[in-house]
C-alpha cells in the first residue's frame, strides 16, 4: 500500500463522492443570541436598506478608542506580544489583576489566586469546563448572558435560570435563586452590572444573595465586566467584599471598561480564605495549559490597562450617560414600550408591551422593515410570558435617534 497521491484526494473531493462529516451532537445546541440575525441583516442591506446594528456591544464599532497609554506599552513590550506567554497569564498583568482588587476593598488576593484568559469569554467557556459534568448545573440569571447558555447546551447541562424582578429593578430575586437549587447544582453566577438590562445589584441584594449562596454551600462566579461603567452616582460593589467565607470568582475583562475588546484579555480571581475551590482552579489552570499560551497582546494590556490613567472611564462614561438618558426616554415613550432605567453597562432591556407571539419574531420584522437590528429577549431567559429585546445604546445621539424614529413608526404602523 503506497501513499495516496495528492491527485486521487484532489479527485475524490472533486466528484463529491465522500460521506459528509457529521459534527459533534453537542455542538448543536450551541448559540449566541446577539449574533444570530446577522446573515438575516446583511440580506436586509443587500436589499438597499442601512442596517443599524444595534445588536453587538463593541464600543470600537462607534466612536470610542483605546487610551493612547495602552497603545505605548505595547509598543514597548514588542517582544513579549509576539512570543508564546504564560498559559494562566503572565506574572506581570497577574500582579496587576490582584492590585485591583485589592484597590476595589478585597484582601487576601495573590497573584496565584489569579487566572487570565484570552477575553472574559473564554473564562466563561473554561470555568463552566472545569466545572460541569454532563447533567449538573450552575444557576444561571434570567435576563443574562447567552455565552454561559451556549456553554452549558455544550456541556450537556440542562439549563437552572433564576429570575431577575423587572418589577424592582432588576435586582436578583433571592428566593427564585434558593426554590432552583438542586442536588446537581454547582454554583450561583451573577452578572453585575447586568447584560442585558443594564441593572447594578444593590449592596443589600449582594448580601442576601451570600447567605442563600451559604446556606447550600455554594461558590459563586461575579461576572464583573462592566463594574467601571456606572451612571448617577450607583455604586459598584464587588461581590468578593461581601462575602466573608462563601468561595467566589470574580471574572473581569478590559474589552469593555478599557476599550480594547480585540486584544482579548480577561480573567478570573478568587475570594478563597478556606481553600474550597483549590482543585477547581487547577483543573481551570490544566485547561490553560491545553491550549498552551496567553494572548501576548492582551497580557500586556492588562498590566498597562489596570495600572494606568484612568482618565478614559470618565469621558466615555459621561459621553454613554447622554445617550443611555436619550434611550431611556424614546423607549419610554414608545407605545407599547417599557423600560427600567439601566443603571451601568451600554444596554437597555425594553419591554414589549404588545399582541405579539414572540419578540424573536418582532426583532426579525422590524429589522426586515426599518434595518433595525436588536437582539430578542427569547434565549435570554427572561420571564415566561414575557417579550423584550436588548437594544445597544453605544451609537452617538443621531444615529440612536433614528432607530428610536424608525422603531416608533414601525409599531405605529403594524400595531394601530
Ligand atoms: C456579561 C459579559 N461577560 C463577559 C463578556 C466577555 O467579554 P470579552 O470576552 O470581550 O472579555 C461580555 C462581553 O460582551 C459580557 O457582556
Amino acid at each position: 500500500m503506497g501513499v495516496v497521491p495528492h491527485k486521487n484526494v484532489f479527485q475524490l473531493h472533486c466528484c463529491g463522492n465522500m460521506k459528509k462529516v457529521v459534527p459533534a451532537s453537542r455542538t448543536l445546541g450551541v448559540k449566541h443570541a446577539n449574533r444570530d440575525l446577522v446573515p438575516i441583516a446583511e440580506q436586509v442591506e443587500v436589499s438597499g436598506k442601512k442596517v443599524l446594528y444595534l445588536n453587538i456591544g463593541d464600543p470600537i464599532v462607534f466612536d470610542f478608542r483605546a487610551p493612547e497609554s495602552i497603545w505605548q506599552s505595547i509598543e514597548q513590550h514588542r517582544r513579549e506580544c509576539e512570543g508564546y506567554t504564560n498559559a494562566i497569564g503572565s506574572n506581570a498583568a497577574r500582579q496587576a489583576i490582584a492590585d485591583y482588587a485589592k484597590r476595589g476593598g478585597i484582601n487576601g488576593v495573590t497573584k496565584d489566586d489569579v487566572i487570565s484568559f484570552v477575553g472574559g469569554n473564554e473564562a466563561i467557556i473554561l470555568s463552566m469546563q472545569a466545572l460541569l459534568n454532563p447533567g449538573e448545573n450552575v444557576l444561571l440569571p434570567g435576563p443574562g448572558y447567552p455565552v454561559y447558555t451556549g456553554e452549558m447546551s455544550f456541556l450537556e447541562c440542562p439549563l437552572n435560570v433564576y429570575q431577575l424582578d423587572e418589577e424592582n429593578d432588576w435586582q436578583l430575586d433571592v428566593d427564585s435563586i434558593r426554590k432552583n437549587v438542586n442536588k446537581k447544582t454547582k454554583a450561583i453566577v451573577i452578572i453585575n452590572p447586568n447584560n442585558p438590562t443594564g441593572s447594578v445589584l444593590s449592596r443589600k441584594n449582594l448580601s442576601e444573595l451570600v447567605n442563600v449562596a451559604g446556606e447550600f454551600d455554594l461558590p459563586i462566579l461575579a461576572d464583573e465586566t462592566y463594574d467601571q461603567i456606572l451612571y448617577d452616582g450607583t455604586e459598584f460593589v464587588p461581590l468578593a467584599s461581601v462575602s466573608k467565607d462563601v468561595p467566589v470568582l470574580s471574572l473581569g475583562s478590559i474589552s469593555k471598561t478599557h476599550l480594547v475588546p480585540g486584544f482579548r484579555a480577561g480573567w478570573i480571581y478568587r475570594k478563597d480564605p478556606k481553600g474550597a475551590l483549590d482543585d477547581y482552579f487547577e483543573a481551570m489552570h490544566r485547561l490553560c495549559r491545553l491550549r498552551l499560551s496567553n494572548a501576548g497582546i492582551g497580557q500586556v494590556a492588562i498590566e498597562a490597562a489596570l495600572n494606568g490613567e484612568q482618565n478614559h472611564v470618565k469621558e466615555m462614561v459621561a459621553k454613554l450617560k447622554k445617550r443611555r438618558d436619550l434611550t431611556f426616554k424614546r423607549l419610554n415613550e414608545i407605545r407599547g414600550l417599557s423600560c427600567v432605567k439601566p443603571k451601568g453597562a451600554f444596554y437597555a432591556f425594553p419591554r414589549i408591551n404588545l399582541p405579539i407571539k414572540s419578540d424573536k419574531e418582532f426583532v426579525i420584522d422590524l429589522l426586515k422593515e426599518t434595518g433595525v437590528l436588536v437582539v430578542h429577549g427569547e434565549g435570554s431567559g427572561q420571564k415566561e410570558g414575557t417579550h423584550h429585546f436588548r437594544i445597544v445604546f453605544l451609537p452617538p445621539e443621531e444615529t440612536l435617534s433614528e432607530a428610536f424614529d424608525r422603531i416608533e413608526g414601525y409599531i405605529k404602523k403594524k400595531f394601530k
